[in-house]
């Protein structure tokens, strides 16, 4: 799958599904359910890395994770999912050249197609247009943008006529900066709904309603794992209680003290 691919999914009206992975197994597991991209999201940093924001991820990090993704798919190569990587914070914002060494070394050193970063300041827009230049696919993201939680918290954005205005403004400078696709989170369902229609590029709405051009999760959010849900992202099921559930039963049933009265017979002992 290539990035060209998903203007065309666009063109043809047919929706375009992303999901995070961050490591083998939730790669496998995206790749199987079928996603059209799957994103090495700097969420990571609190979903599996256990940070309170994105903000300590390192290049590293990104690597470390984006190549374990990447080992995780089954699939042959042409039916492999588009891979993103996020750019992480302090990796792209420093200028033009630090933002080409750290893309050019997540695209070098693992099977990721394309870099993700946020925001359209005229620095970004310098950034996007030059890691282009260079061959780089770039996906936008405007919004909610943690890289910037001390700036607007984890609130919804664009909720005013001016915020509103710029998110237009900035979204049109993005696809004239030539990115391939631009992620809009918590924002009002009719601001991305507007979008949609002005961009030729795909808009993939993360909190922002149904009418986009596709939708991108958190997979840890939507099977329930994560201990903090985002409001935007419901579980699709308790994935967390469930594993408890699970892994209880499991303990109780193999837990050899004779003094514990939940342990089984030895019969179900015989699935070691
Ligand atoms: O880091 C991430 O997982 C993301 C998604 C929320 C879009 O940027």
């Amino acid at each position: 799958m290539q990035t060209t691919e998903l203007v065309r999914f666009k063109k043809l009206g047919k929706h375009i599904t992303v999901l995070t992975a961050w490591d083998a197994i939730s790669s496998s597991i995206v790749e199987a359910a079928g996603a059209d991209v799957v994103l090495v999201g700097d969420s990571l940093g609190m979903v599996v890395l256990g940070h309170s924001t994105t903000l300590p991820v390192t290049l590293d990090q990104m690597l470390h994770h984006t190549k374990a993704v990447c080992r995780g798919f089954c699939k042959p190569l042409s039916e492999q999912p588009l891979v993103v990587c996020d750019l992480p914070f302090l990796s792209y914002q420093c200028g033009e050249d630090k933002a080409v060494e750290a893309a050019g070394t997540l695209l070098k050193n693992s099977c990721a197609s394309a870099v993700k970063l946020e925001g359209a300041e005229p620095e970004t827009l310098l950034v996007i247009k030059r890691l282009i230049r260079m061959g780089i696919p770039v996906m936008g993201h405007l919004g909610l943008t943690p890289q910037s939680v001390h700036q607007i918290g984890y609130k919804s954005q664009a909720r005013d006529k001016e915020s509103q205005e710029k998110i237009f403004k900035d979204s049109k400078l993005l696809q004239e900066s030539g990115c391939f696709a631009i992620v809009l989170e918590h924002i009002p369902g009719e601001v991305a709904s507007t979008l949609k229609k002005y961009l030729t590029i795909p808009v993939i709405g993360i909190g922002a309603g149904s009418d986009c051009d596709g939708q991108v999760r958190v997979t840890a959010d939507i099977l329930g794992l994560s201990i903090e849900q985002p409001p935007f992202a419901k579980p699709l099921f308790p994935g967390r209680e469930l594993c408890i559930d699970a892994l209880k039963e499991w303990i109780d049933t193999t837990n050899p003290n004779p003094e514990n009265p939940t342990t089984k017979t030895s019969e179900s002992k015989s699935d070691y």
